[in-house]
């Protein structure tokens, strides 16, 4: 079949590449692995296809080149482009295979089961969790990042799987200062993200079918990495002063979010705290303690870690820069007992060595030279007005629909919904443009709070007032 008989403008139009050299790169290989193009067809000019597609002409030649660098097409100069790989069956329309059945193992069964966790790509009203990008001081990032390139060869090799020593110096610093962790460099491992350390802590420490205990609701990145390590998941209840004791049984591990509840955001109190600390001594457990937005406090400074107060090596303490610099840069951090440093970073070494060294360098550099807190002072300001001005937005326009909970700090603004409706509206909403992120997912039980998460950092004012709009609307 020629390319003028198929419907190149709807394949092109349904790739989902993100430059157009790559979407008609994406089609053609579409068009000749499916045998539509068969091998020795000619293409049209880039001329022609690019008034076809309506794209400029360098753009057609680029992918012609791509695809005859890949073996694709052969360019003969004077005679054009022609497909160079027959596909079998040759000429003929390709009878779909039948797709083998999925052979995961039940390991894999369960993780694809979770359902995974993805973030919004771009950030977007009320998406969860975002620190706004277009206020971070890119110049300074990018002075750090040109002076580490000066001499590239100090960070173009392997590194250290436990992390640069520099960037783990810098964080036991800024971690003893800011949040009253006591600890060593040699204590802190430099992970991809905090993701990763609770994958690699439940792998480590738990053994199927051992039991993990989560707060209820709980953060469900939590959840997807202990159900994946074949881990049996326990919920903890909260009440105004935190997560509760279990009356019964041991857990091996325990995932707590102490300084600001993921989602409720209730601070855990101190005489909870050491009730925790007794009960990981007595029953030989693990508490690790997610700090993963502490720098983000509006009205007074949070509580000190639960991790200054543990004097037996209890307690893992996991942070990371997704929300206090910016989430593609990949760096998290974790601090354990010196007896568990080794074993972390066999395993680490055995999944995928390290994090990248340019990026840890400028991270340390950006700490050292004092940029991290100046840019956390000015984040603090800005989000503070943002999360004021949603209440305001809220409490004007929506009244008691919703109901705010404790909001001292955090990137986002949960609210409980009294009336209901929480699936049909943010459907609805979604229609509308707008992510609402549901509150009622984040439990396991049977009781469930309905509600959202409404993400306000990353938005500007004017965001905010056009979203509450649209959200008042929707009611
Ligand atoms: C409770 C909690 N921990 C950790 C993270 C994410 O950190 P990372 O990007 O390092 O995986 C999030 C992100 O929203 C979070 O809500």
């Amino acid at each position: 079949m020629s390319l003028n008989k198929v419907p190149l403008i709807q394949i092109f139009a349904s790739q989902q590449a993100q430059t157009l050299r790559d979407k008609l790169c994406a089609t053609l290989r579409q068009l000749i692995v499916s045998g539509t193009l068969p091998q020795g067809e000619r293409l049209p000019s880039s001329r022609l296809m690019a008034a076809d597609l309506s794209l400029s002409r360098v753009t057609v030649e680029a992918a012609y080149t791509q695809l005859e660098s890949e073996g694709y097409l052969v360019r003969n100069i004077g005679k054009g482009t022609f497909v160079a790989i027959a596909l079998e069956p040759p000429r003929r329309v390709r009878k779909m295979a039948q797709p083998a059945p999925l052979a995961l193992s039940s390991r894999g069964k369960k993780i694809v089961a979770t359902g995974g966790c993805r973030d919004p790509l771009y950030p977007q009203a009320f998406a969860a969790g975002s620190p706004d990008l277009r206020v971070f001081p890119h110049d300074i990032w990018r002075r750090l990042t040109a002076q580490r390139l000066r001499s590239p060869e100090t960070v173009m090799g392997y590194g250290d799987p436990q992390g640069l020593p520099e960037l783990r110096q810098a964080v036991a610093r800024y971690l003893a200062q800011s949040r009253g962790v006591r600890c060593a460099a040699e204590q802190v491992i430099i992970l991809t993200s905090s993701q990763q350390a609770l994958q690699m802590l439940a792998m480590l420490l738990c053994d199927v079918g051992e039991k993990i205990c989560l707060e209820e609701p709980g953060y469900s990145g939590a959840f997807n990495a202990f159900v994946s390590a074949g881990a049996e998941i326990s919920g903890l209840e909260l009440d105004d002063r935190g997560a509760k004791i279990p009356d019964t049984g041991r857990a091996k591990l325990i995932y707590l979010t102490p300084s600001h509840q993921y989602p409720t955001g209730v601070t855990m109190s101190l005489s909870r705290r050491l009730q925790w600390l007794a009960y990981a001594n007595k029953h030989d457990s693990w508490l690790i303690e997610d700090d993963y937005d502490s720098e983000f406090y509006y009205d007074e400074q949070p509580m000190p870690a639960l991790q200054g107060l543990d004097d037996n090596g209890r307690v893992l303490y996991l942070g990371t820069f997704s929300k206090a610099l910016f989430p593609s840069l990949r760096l998290a951090y974790l601090v354990v007992p010196p007896a568990l440093v080794e074993p972390f970073c066999r395993m680490r070494s055995v999944m995928d060595g390290h994090s990248a060294q340019l990026m840890q360098a400028v991270t340390a550099d950006f700490i050292i030279h004092g940029h991290f807190q100046a840019h956390l002072r000015l984040m603090r300001k800005l989000y503070a007005s943002r999360r004021n001005l949603l209440l305001t937005q809220l409490a004007e326009k929506l009244g008691d629909r919703l109901r705010p909970q404790s909001h001292s700090g955090g990137l986002q603004l949960t609210v409980t919904l009294p009336g209901g409706g929480e699936e049909r509206l943010t459907r609805a909403a979604l229609n509308a443009g707008l992510i609402l992120p549901r509150l009622s997912p984040l439990y396991q039980g049977a009781v469930r709070e309905e509600g959202w998460l409404l993400g306000f950092s990353a938005l500007q004012r004017a965001e905010i007032i056009n979203a509450v709009d649209k959200l008042a609307r929707l009611f």
